[in-house]
């Protein structure tokens, strides 16, 4: 009955349609020449599943056959929960050939026939094509009788069918719970970065751009939604209901998507006209209204900018319900974590906010960085996600100035400099061929650092200069492809669009000889500065002298857990050298002065007399700076003197490389210590917030080693330290977006320390809320700490649960979920698990995040470790390797370690996953933490001690 079914919808909508079963013969075939290859190094080429040679044994697709469209049919069955599917791609033949090789993964293809431009002409029926199927490497062949030739086009036509994927990945299945209690499924993709391949066969690289004509075949209970606005729906017999979509513009196939659900959705009409529509399941459809104004602010925002009109007619912005990422920038068809994009005013906090904001900033940015202009190989993923990022950066500033996000940006700066300060660090263009390798790109290397050298760039040029670069970029590869140095030439080339270039040269350009000049220097420099920050891993550490008016620069690589007098420091150096653009202040002026540290020592020589010196002015540089002499010392009395001498990003700055260079071995804890000793004064509250960080952390780490004298002092001194500015803070909403977060992180700290008037205060509200079956509003700012504390007796915490299943709004729920994680009861964090796992009341896509959170809890690090160990392989059935839930599972249940033992447990661990052929880079990067953490306690511990001694 279904194969019927299936049989007259591809005769509707195929135009031919062959029933018999493919049959795979390969030998007669070939022609001489690809025998000829094929004897000449047989073993070369992988063997297909039914035993034949595949005749492609890499990885990449070959380029003899290019895509340029495809008719895509998809009709999905959300009660039988499978698809059937039709293709037709045009492709253009550069090389002839005889064979046509595809990525498809777990697709059933039925049938594939061949037409060329004659046969399409004379309405000849397609010429049906054996297929070979090489799953290793996702790929299959389509072999043809007759050769394919050079410079002409054909049609493949291909049919196929697929069960919706059970994970996050392909074409797939999510569900949600309505608020009558009804289960309701809905169907997605999400492609990036290899999977377009799971839910159609294609050309899956993102150099193949295309152009896709979708159909969607539905109920008329569901709507369905692709990439492009709709131009028509046909009714069919028996009530179903087909629509198509327009044509998309040229693009890659990992930005390709659709959706069949039954959401509802509010719309908007950005200034340009682009129709703007955030959609949700019904009952949080009250949540979207933020993310509507936040959208058509920014993609208005982002069409002046880059002047570039956004080009298609329509943005839809979809909360999913199971989703593994964030988001996912589908061009015009945005995806979304629930958290990501909706806002409950009743239970989003003022950093929930923030997020939703810049996720939709960053997916927004994607539509141009990504979707218009596309990397040419995942190596450079970076010029995708690092974009996004630093646009991020650009764009909330000026469309949410209110949420200063400038200071979360610099500490997104720091978090990536923990990481690539390891030797296990990766270059920012990288290497990657497995879909594995693929995904780890997808990481803070790629993202964060990559944003943090282009805000360093932006400094280096000036944003005038650097905003035309890119924008020039954008024009120049607008559709198109793009690598590294394409972003360099940009960015140096100061040539209107309209302008031609050759060599350097702006022909249309009436500047002087010697402004060409400038021009060309710069142009070797951009890429010349910037190849040391892209092609190399890790970060520099400037180390400064001062003697009188001359200030020596010496350059290294900085590495946290290493230190100078290590053997392998010197190997470790070798051939790593930076061109940092340097700036410094110093207390004679507020002029800041540049200069490009270029080799591996310099001197500069100061105009005049100073008292200090600060490098790296408002953080903007992506290096760690040193102070050796009394450097240190100078800067410490300054700011206990007056910090206001300093700018509030320099003072975050100095307390971060201050600690820094304590896990390099580079200064004393007990001076980075006395230098947070000035915190009591600090009028910055990021600055405050970025010092109290490390308090808390070094708290944290004495904890979780049963330390206990050490952990009952620090928790003496931050009580004693911060009791003023603890009792000042109010338990509600007020003041400005800084002053709610101090709010949240200090009274989070101050019931986390057993602090009685916190606690006691958070019991009460919490009462209150489970007295008023959870209809007390509890202000955002302090709800977390509410329920964690509610969350410690059982009645409250089964209490918690109960509403964590009944909550519609996903910013409580993971405040809910948090608050869960830090019982002290193994019994309770182990249920967390199994629900977990299970996949019902904790959703598989909170799994990841779940175990992280129950391994921060002294309590439960050792369960949820232990748990890892245990179920890896039902964690990789959930999870794909190298993803980012796999990831985060591993480091967030590891890195905290600090023992031996723990060191080697789970060394033995991760021996034993290579040994079942599990490769992962986040293994070496958790060892390296550990070792790090092993040595930073067994320095710096009983510095701790005693400075804790002679300060409380
Ligand atoms: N392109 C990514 C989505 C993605 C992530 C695809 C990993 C493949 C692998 C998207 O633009 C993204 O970066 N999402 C972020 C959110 C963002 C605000 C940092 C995410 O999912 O974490
Ligand atoms: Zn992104």
């Amino acid at each position: 009955m279904a194969n019927s079914r299936r049989k007259l919808i591809f005769n509707i909508y195929i135009g031919f349609y062959c029933s018999a079963v493919i049959q795979i013969c390969i030998c007669s075939q070939f022609t001489s020449s690809s025998i000829d290859q094929f004897n000449k190094d047989r073993g070369a080429f992988p063997v297909a599943i039914n035993g034949e040679i595949f005749p492609w044994h890499e990885l990449r697709l070959p380029t003899m056959v290019i895509p340029l469209h495809y008719d895509l049919f998809v009709h999905p069955n959300l009660t039988s929960l499978d698809f059937v599917a039709s293709e037709k791609i045009e492709v253009l033949v550069r090389d002839a050939t005889q064979f046509i090789i595809l990525h498809s993964k777990d697709l059933e293809i039925m049938n594939v026939t061949l037409q060329s431009e004659e046969d399409l002409r004379y309405r000849k029926p397609g010429r049906k094509l054996t297929v070979l199927s090489y799953p290793a490497h996702e790929q299959i062949a389509l072999l043809i009788p007759e050769k394919l030739m050079a410079d002409l086009r054909y049609s493949v036509a291909i049919d196929f069918q697929a069960k919706l994927a059970d994970g996050f990945e392909g074409f797939y299945k999510s569900t949600y719970r309505t608020l009558g209690g009804e289960t309701r499924t809905i169907a997605v993709t999400d492609f990036e970065p290899t999977q377009a391949r799971m839910a159609f066969p294609c050309f899956d690289e993102p150099l193949f751009k295309a152009n896709f004509s979708i159909k969607i075949r539905r109920e008329s209970r569901h709507v369905a939604l692709s990439n492009m606005p709709k131009v028509k729906t046909i009714e069919l017999e028996g009530g179903l209901l087909e629509d198509h979509f327009e044509t998309t513009v040229k693009m890659s196939t990992y930005l390709v998507a659709y959706i069949v659900c039954d959401f509802n959705s509010v719309s908007g009409t950005a200034s340009s006209g682009v129709k703007v529509s955030i959609h949700a399941a019904p009952d949080k459809w009250s949540q979207t209204h933020y993310a509507l104004e936040a959208s058509l602010k920014l993609l208005d925002f982002y069409e002046n900018y880059f002047d570039i009109h956004y080009p298609l007619a329509k943005l839809d912005l979809v909360a999913i319900p199971d989703f593994e990422s964030g988001a996912m920038e589908n061009w015009g068809l945005v995806t979304y974590r629930e958290t990501s994009l909706l806002f409950d005013p009743k239970t989003s906090s003022t950093s929930d906010k923030l997020w939703v904001t810049r996720v939709i900033a960053h997916e927004l940015a994607h539509q141009w960085f990504g979707n218009l202009v596309t990397m040419e190989w995942w190596n450079d993923i970076w010029l995708n996600e690092g974009f996004a990022t630093y646009m991020e950066l650009i764009s909330v500033n000026v469309t949410y100035p209110e949420l200063q996000f400038d200071d979360d940006f610099l500490d997104m700066c720091f978090e990536v400099i923990k990481r690539d300060s390891l030797n296990s660090s990766h270059p920012l263009s990288n290497q990657a061929e497995t879909s594995t390798h693929i995904k780890e790109m997808f990481d803070a290397v790629s993202y964060k650092k990559g944003a943090c050298i282009l805000n360093m760039l932006k400094d280096f040029l000036s944003e005038e200069k650097f905003k035309k670069g890119i924008i020039h970029y954008l024009k120049k590869f607008s559709y198109r492809n793009a690598k590294n140095d394409d972003l360099w030439s940009s960015l140096s080339d100061d040539c209107l669009e309209s302008d031609s270039t050759s060599g350097g040269f702006c022909y249309s350009d009436s500047k002087t000889a010697s402004n060409t000049l400038t021009f060309l220097r710069e142009k070797v420099e951009v890429k010349q500065v910037m190849a040391t920050w892209t092609l190399q891993k890790g970060i520099p550490l400037v180390v400064v002298n001062r003697e009188g008016r001359s200030l020596r620069l010496q350059q290294e690589r900085f590495l946290n857990g290493v230190f100078k007098e290590d053997p392998e420091w010197g190997a470790l150096q070798e051939r790593y050298l930076w061109h940092i653009p340097v700036t410094y202040s110093t207390s004679s002026s507020n002029a800041i002065h540049r200069h490009i540290l270029k080799s591996k020592t310099d001197t500069l020589d100061l105009p005049e007399k100073t008292s200090w010196v600060k490098f790296n002015v408002d953080s903007n540089g992506y290096y760690i700076v040193h102070y050796e002499g009394h450097g240190w010392d100078q800067l410490i009395t300054l700011l206990n003197q007056n910090h206001t001498f300093l700018r509030p990003k320099d003072r975050i700055s100095l307390i971060h490389d201050a600690f820094q260079l304590v896990s390099a071995g580079r200064l004393t804890l007990d001076k980075a210590l006395d230098l947070t000793r000035y915190l009591q004064h600090e009028t910055s509250i990021p600055a405050l917030l970025k010092g109290l960080e490390y308090l808390e952390l070094f708290y944290h780490i004495t904890e979780r080693r049963n330390v206990s004298d050490v952990t009952e002092n620090l928790k003496h001194y931050l009580l004693q330290y911060f009791k003023p500015v603890i009792d000042m803070q109010s338990w509600c909403d007020e003041g400005s977006v800084w002053d709610r977060r101090l709010r949240s992180a200090l009274l989070k700290l101050a019931c986390y320390l057993n602090h009685a008037p916190c606690v006691q205060k958070a019991t009460e509200l919490f009462s209150q809320w489970m007295e008023s079956s959870g209809k007390l509003n509890i202000p955002t700012d302090v709800l977390k700490i509410v329920y964690s504390v509610g969350a410690q007796t059982t009645a409250g915490w089964n209490y918690l649960l109960e509403q964590y299943e009944r909550s519609l709004s996903g910013a409580e729920k993971n405040k809910i979920l948090y608050a869960l994680s830090t019982s002290k009861h193994q019994e309770k964090l182990m249920k967390l698990i199994e629900l977990g796992m299970e996949g019902k009341v904790i959703k598989t896509q909170d799994l990841a995040a779940l175990l992280h959170a129950i391994a921060r809890n002294p309590k439960g690090q050792q369960l949820a470790w232990n748990f890892v160990k245990e179920n890896w392989i039902h964690l990789l059935k959930k999870f794909e390797l190298g993803s980012f839930p796999i990831r985060m599972i591993i480091s967030g249940t590891t890195s905290h370690f600090s023992s031996k033992d723990e060191l080697q447990e789970v060394k033995l661990f991760f021996e034993s996953l290579k040994a079942q052929g599990s490769h992962l880079e986040i293994f070496q990067i958790v060892l390296e933490t550990i070792s790090k953490n092993i040595k930073w306690l067994e320095k710096n511990l009983p510095t701790l001690r005693n400075w804790l001694l002679i300060s409380i």
